[in-house]
């Protein structure tokens, strides 16, 4: 009877080991997606491919690499860039400049993360890039050579994190790149941002998803030329480049102060987007409660992350706890809706919308038609970073 009895306990222990999961979400996330195999520079077909996601899952990594010394990671991000570059150093998976893509370059910081030289030449084809990248009359670099005159949020994450991270490495005292680096946070900034309410739009003072500087896209408003809605993760992704890029930039250089009072107005007002029965944040940000709208995850585990980055990192004062005090409720949020426990280790993230495009009209139904993704990498790397920077927070918050 007790050896009966041992051998249970014995039994439902060796269960839990092989149903434990680490206790940080951060480390739990990562690992899952790395169980599932993804972000590892291969496309499902077992591909090389360019992809911006495994570039924002492999920075992800990096940061749970600094700061877990856990080689796992960086081995991991190694590996990516393995499989995608060339036995010459050059970019294979499809790459070519002359497409004038921001996307592709948001595998570049992963060139520089593991610090070895022999990943220069990838970097510096991703820099030249950006040497002959057609812009606006103003300077914005195009989206993609389809997209002319366009400027889309998500640019500025997939082109600037990239910019500063090489010229940090590379060119520190190339002043006029890190002017031109503040120039595209700036011009988005300025040509983006809602400045009045039109018919049944909230007003939030946040940014658009785009502009056509040209003002010849059917979605550009007759006035400035921007599109019609605030959607969450267009927002999240400018939201964490600024978080990013202030960390890169030298605080000596003028640039860096005027990020600083971007994501110092941003913040409060994203903090205040929120949804006061659920504490995230709405798909469509223009149009909150709208029937076919619903909280989406990606962009929140953004917001979260930007917002925690910007407070531990000085950017933004947070004296009153307003801030901290919104994104410590969006990630309980998530945790409680979004991550779901299989039980043997590994968890499913949950609520991520798989593209936001300004290809077609850019309303509300385009918006709310996309279908949602499960464990899809742009949120799920998102949640790694929400989870790396709550995990951060002194414990008397
Ligand atoms: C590193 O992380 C991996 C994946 O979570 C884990 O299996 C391993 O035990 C960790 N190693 C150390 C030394 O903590
Ligand atoms: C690198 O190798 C590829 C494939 O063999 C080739 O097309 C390319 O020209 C090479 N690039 C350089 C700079 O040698
Ligand atoms: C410095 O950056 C500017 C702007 O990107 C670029 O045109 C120039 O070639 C860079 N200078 C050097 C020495 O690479
Ligand atoms: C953006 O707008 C501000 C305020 O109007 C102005 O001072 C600044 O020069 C503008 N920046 C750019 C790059 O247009
Ligand atoms: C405004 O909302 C009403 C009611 O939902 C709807 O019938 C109308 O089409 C909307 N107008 C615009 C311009 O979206
Ligand atoms: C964990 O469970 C999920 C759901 O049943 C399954 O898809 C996955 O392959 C399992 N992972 C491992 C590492 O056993």
């Amino acid at each position: 009877m007790i050896l009966l009895g041992i051998i249970l306990l014995l039994w439902v222990c060796s269960i839990r080991a092989a149903g434990a999961r680490p206790p940080s979400y951060a480390a739990w996330a990562a690992d899952s997606a790395i169980a599932r195999g993804q972000g590892n520079g291969l496309d499902s077909n077992g591909q090389p491919t360019v992809s911006y996601e495994h570039g924002e899952f492999q920075w992800a990594l990096r940061l749970l690499y600094e700061r877990t010394g856990n080689k796992t990671y960086y081995d991991y991000i190694q590996k990516g860039v393995d499989n995608v570059l060339l036995p010459n150093g050059t970019v294979g998976g499809g790459y070519s400049a002359v497409q004038f893509q921001l996307d592709p370059l948001r595998v570049g910081p992963s060139y520089t993360a593991t610090k070895e030289i022999k990943y220069k030449t990838a970097a510096d084809e991703f820099r030249a890039q950006l040497d002959i990248h057609s812009r606006t009359a103003q300077g914005q670099f195009w989206h993609k050579i389809q997209y002319p005159n366009q400027g889309w949020l998500d640019g500025i994450y997939m082109g600037e994190v990239f910019y500063a991270a090489y010229t940090q490495m590379f060119q520190s005292h190339n002043q006029s790149a890190w002017d031109d680096i503040t120039l595209q946070f700036t011009l988005m900034f300025n040509n983006t941002i809602q400045t009045f309410a039109t018919t049944n739009e909230t007003y939030l003072g946040l940014l658009y998803h785009g502009y056509d500087y040209s003002h010849t896209a059917v979605w550009a408003s007759p006035d400035r030329g921007h599109s019609p809605e605030i959607w969450d993760r267009a927002l999240g992704w400018y939201s964490m480049a600024l978080a990013d890029t202030l960390s890169i930039l030298p605080s000596t250089h003028p640039g860096h102060k005027s990020l600083l009072s971007i994501l110092q107005t941003l913040a409060p007002r994203i903090a205040a987007a929120a949804d006061p029965s659920s504490d995230v944040w709405w798909l469509v940000m223009t149009e909150p409660g709208r029937t076919l709208n619903y909280f989406e995850s990606s962009g929140a585990a953004m917001f979260v992350y930007a917002l925690l980055r910007g407070v531990r990192l000085g950017y933004i004062q947070d004296t009153s706890g307003v801030l901290v005090g919104a994104a410590k409720r969006a990630h309980q949020y998530m945790v409680d809706n979004w991550v779901v426990d299989h039980g043997n280790g590994t968890m499913d993230w949950t609520n991520t919308v798989l593209v936001g495009s300004l290809d077609g009209n850019g309303d509300f139904a385009y918006y709310v038609s996309q279908p949602d993704d499960l464990n899809d990498l742009k949120g799920v790397a998102s949640f790694i970073l929400a989870s790396y920077e709550i995990e951060q927070l002194p414990v008397d918050y």
